[in-house]
């Protein structure tokens, strides 16, 4: 398997380009199935999630040609409502078939997903929606076979704004004739996308920006184009990385307002930032990074995505910077790993204390999740010597060309694969 090389200590300088958002891409590419006339994506990025997306709609029957960032999906015949379990377990996004497979036939056979590194990951609102919307949800032998005689419209409350949740019930209730209402929905910009998609596709869902969506239901959808949103999870990533190596970065083609927190805790941290509408500039600073406490909440509220490589920074600030992970259950397993070059951080329950050190040192590491392996790169970066990163496959679900994008910034980072590469 793939491992990262890279040699630290050198400050990161120049512009990176941000690519498509994956957490857009995945559930845009779903919403196809809404209809059988073609859409047409663009800025959809290159990563194994989006790949493993691209399978399941051809295991479903969609004909699929990505190229150059941009995917062309047409119908090629019926489509299947189940899915394998060999395609479920790499990517639990794939639960989301469930929502147009349902509302399209009235019957989907999808294997529940399992939990993951970062938590056990349940689907408990997605099927609670569902059967708010007159399905019926029954959990044999690790599927869940999900029915319904005529789905009706419904005002669904969720119980907590989980985005999977929101964007499965959406695309669900686009084709359930009458007025549905979701109350309490996730308000994060992927999930805008979505709604401005699934809009084109002659969807009638109207926000109301404070957690209500009103969806009057079609008949049928049909095909649409649509580029999709920059990727605020990987601009805060590289905004962070270049802040941490105390580098001089222009970050472009992001949209900085999805990052308003980030950049607010940035400045307070010491870091001195030039934004603009579509990038944001992080300039060299050699003073003490100074202490400051997170703790992720749904958007606006502090990222989860960037709970791991904020924590990296923290490691090197001049105190001690309290993060608090309230959205997943098990979201620190970076922590030991940064431990083991220097970082000095306790762990209990939900909160993690980091005092800073002031310097990292470089060590053989283990990425157990995407956004804990970019931690990991980070403090590799910043860290003396060579660090090795093993378990690279998890970082490549989520960022896009991370070793050239890097190497481009003057980071000495390569990818090698000891079964096969020879030293
Ligand atoms: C999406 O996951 C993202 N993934 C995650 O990004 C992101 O961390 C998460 O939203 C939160 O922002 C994609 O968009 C593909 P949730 P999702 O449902 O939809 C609990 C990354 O690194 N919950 O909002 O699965 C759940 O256990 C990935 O790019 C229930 O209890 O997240 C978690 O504690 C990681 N029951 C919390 O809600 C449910 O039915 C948030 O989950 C659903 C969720």
């Amino acid at each position: 398997m793939d491992r990262f090389l890279i040699r630290g200590g050198k400050k990161l300088k120049g512009i990176v380009h941000i690519s498509g958002s994956k957490n857009a891409a995945l559930p845009i590419l779903v919403a196809t199935l809404l209809t059988d006339e073609p859409c047409i994506l663009h800025r959809i990025p290159n990563l194994r999630d989006v790949r493993t997306t691209l399978k399941i709609l051809e295991y479903l029957g969609k004909k699929v040609v990505y190229k150059d960032n941009t995917v062309t999906i047409t119908a090629n015949g019926s489509l299947k409502n189940n899915l394998p379990y060999e395609l479920v377990k790499q990517m639990r996004a794939s639960f989301w078939v469930a929502g147009p497979l349902l509302t399209r036939f009235k019957e989907a056979d999808i294997p529940l997903p399992g939990g993951c590194a970062i938590g056990v990951r349940p689907v408990d609102i997605h099927l609670k929606g569902f059967e708010r919307l007159g399905a019926t949800c029954e959990i044999k032998a690790g599927n869940v076979l999900i029915r319904a005689k005529k789905l009706n419209p419904a005002n669904i409350v969720l119980r907590f704004p989980s985005v999977g949740a929101t964007q499965n019930l959406l695309m669900c209730a686009c084709l359930v004739e009458g007025e549905t209402i979701l109350d309490n929905v996730a308000k994060e910009p992927e999930v805008d996308d979505v709604i401005d998609f699934l809009n084109k596709m002659g969807a009638d869902i109207q926000a109301d920006g404070k957690g209500r969506l009103v969806i009057h239901g079609k008949k049928e959808l049909h095909g649409a184009e649509h580029t999709v949103v920059a990727d605020r999870i990987e601009s805060g990533s590289f905004l962070l990385a270049a802040a941490a190596t105390r580098g001089d970065v222009v970050v472009e083609d992001c949209v900085p307002e999805h990052n308003s927190i980030l950049l607010n805790d940035l400045c307070e941290a010491g870091f001195t930032l030039t934004i603009t509408n579509a990038s944001v500039h992080v300039h060299p600073y050699a003073g003490e990074i100074k202490p400051v406490r997170i703790r992720t909440a749904p958007y606006p509220g502090f990222a989860t995505d960037l709970q791991a490589p904020w924590m990296t920074l923290m490691t090197l600030c001049n105190g001690t910077a309290e993060v608090d992970e309230d959205i997943f259950e098990n979201r620190f397993m970076h922590a030991p790993e940064l431990v083991r070059m220097g970082a000095d951080i306790s762990t209990e329950k939900s909160v993690a204390r980091v005092t800073g050190v002031k310097k990292l040192s470089a060590a053989h590491v283990q990425a157990s999740d995407l956004r804990g392996g970019f931690a990991l790169v980070m403090a590799g970066l910043c860290a003396d010597g060579e660090t090795e990163v093993e378990r690279v496959y998890h970082i490549d679900r989520g960022y896009e060309n991370l070793e050239q994008k890097l190497t481009a910034l003057g980071a000495d980072i390569r990818r090698y694969n000891p079964d096969k590469d020879a030293f």
